[in-house]
C-alpha cells in the first residue's frame, strides 16, 4: 500500500503533526507556528517518551513528529546519568518508532568549545557532560529520516529560562552574580520554531542543521540586556564558571553557525529578547484586566 502521507497537501487534508514536550517552553512555540497544522500535542503526562508508543500512536498516520521533549537538568544529568538517557536516547528512538519524517533536538552542549571559534554542522562533537553525551547519543538514535536541529540557550515567555530568573531575581536583589566565561547564542523560541517551520516546508535535506541566534554574549551580558530592556536597576557581578561551581562541565565558547546552503538564519539574539520581553508583558497586561 502506498502511504497516503508522503504529500498530504496533494491529497487535499491537513497535515498530521504530533509534538512532543508540549509543555516545554520550545513544544508550547512549535504549537503556535504549526497552529495551522492537525496538530497532536502530547506533554509527559500524555506520553513519557522513555516508554514505547502506545498501539494508538504507532496508529496515528503522522506526517511529521517534532521531538521537543527532553531531559533538560543539565546540573541534574551528572547525578541520573541513566534518567537522562532513557529520556533523551530512548526518547528519540522511540518518537523515530513511529516512522514518520522527525525533527529531534541537540544542543551545542555536544561540543566542548575548545575550539574557540563558531562550530558548524562538520566540526566533530566531543561533549562535557552527562547532558551532553546523552543529546549527542539522541542525534544517533533520531535515525536517518530525520532533521537533527542543534540549537542554544533556548529561552521563552514560559518554563524555566535564564531570562525569567533574571526578571525574578532582578526584581528581588541589588546585584546578581553571574558567569562571564562561557560564550553562546541566546535563541528565542518562537524564532527557533519558525526556523524549524522553514526547514521542513523547504524541504530540506534530513540529518544535522545549527539553528540558532544570530549574534553571541555572554551569560553576564545577557543579563545585563534584560536589565536594561526592562529598566530594572539592578548590577551584573560578572563571575567565573569556576566561582559558580556548578556539578556539569559546560563548554567555554559554544557558538552554532551553519555552513549548509538553504540553513534558516536567525533574527539576532537581541530582538529575540525583545520578542520575548514583549509576550511576556502583553501576558501581564491580559492577566492584570481579569
Ligand atoms: N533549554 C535550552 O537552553 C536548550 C538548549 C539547546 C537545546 N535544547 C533542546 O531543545 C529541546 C527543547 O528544550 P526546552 O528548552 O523546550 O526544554 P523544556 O522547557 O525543559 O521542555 C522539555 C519538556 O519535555 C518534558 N519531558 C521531560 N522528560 C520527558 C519524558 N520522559 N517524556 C515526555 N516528556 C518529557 C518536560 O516535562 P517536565 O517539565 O515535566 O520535566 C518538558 O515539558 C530539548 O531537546 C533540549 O535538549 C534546549
Amino acid at each position: 500500500m502506498e502511504h497516503e502521507h508522503t504529500d498530504p497537501v496533494r491529497a487535499g487534508r491537513r497535515r498530521r503533526v504530533l509534538i512532543t514536550g508540549a509543555a516545554g517552553q520550545l513544544g508550547r512555540a512549535l504549537q503556535d507556528v504549526f497552529s495551522d497544522d492537525d496538530l497532536v500535542a502530547l506533554a509527559r503526562e500524555d506520553w513519557d517518551v522513555s516508554d514505547p508508543p502506545s498501539y494508538k500512536l504507532l496508529q496515528g498516520g503522522f506526517d511529521l513528529v517534532l521531538h521537543a521533549a527532553a531531559w533538560t537538568d543539565v546540573d541534574g544529568a551528572e547525578a541520573d546519568p541513566q534518567g537522562a538517557a532513557a529520556a533523551n536516547i530512548g526518547g528519540t528512538a522511540n518518537a523515530a518508532s513511529l516512522g514518520a519524517p522527525l525533527v529531534a533536538f541537540s544542543s551545542d552542549y555536544v561540543f566542548d568549545g575548545r575550539k574557540g571559534e563558531p562550530h558548524f554542522e562538520s566540526d566533530g562533537p566531543s561533549p562535557l557532560s552527562a547532558y551532553g553525551r546523552t543529546k549527542l547519543h539522541g542525534e544517533a538514535a533520531a535515525g536517518s529520516d530525520a532533521w537533527i536541529v542543534r540549537t542554544s540557550w533556548l529561552f521563552g515567555p514560559t518554563g524555566n529560562n535564564f531570562v525569567r530568573t533574571m526578571l525574578r531575581l532582578g526584581a528581588e536583589r541589588d546585584e546578581v552574580a553571574v558567569v562571564d566565561d562561557q560564550r553562546g547564542c541566546p535563541t528565542f523560541v518562537g524564532h527557533l520554531a519558525l526556523g524549524v517551520r522553514e526547514l521542513v516546508d523547504a524541504e530540506r535535506p534530513k540529518g544535522i542543521w545549527h539553528v540558532a541566534a544570530a549574534g553571541d554574549c555572554t551569560w553576564a551580558e545577557l543579563a545585563e540586556a534584560i536589565f536594561a530592556e526592562e529598566g530594572i536597576d539592578c548590577r551584573v557581578r560578572k563571575i567565573s564558571t569556576k566561582e559558580l561551581g556548578r556539578p556539569a562541565p559546560r563548554p567555554a565558547h559554544a557558538i552554532l553557525r551553519s555552513e549548509r546552503e538553504g540553513a534558516p538564519t536567525l533574527p539576532h539574539w537581541r530582538e529575540g529578547l525583545r520578542a520575548c520581553l514583549t509576550e511576556l508583558r502583553s501576558e501581564q497586561e491580559s492577566n492584570e484586566a481579569k
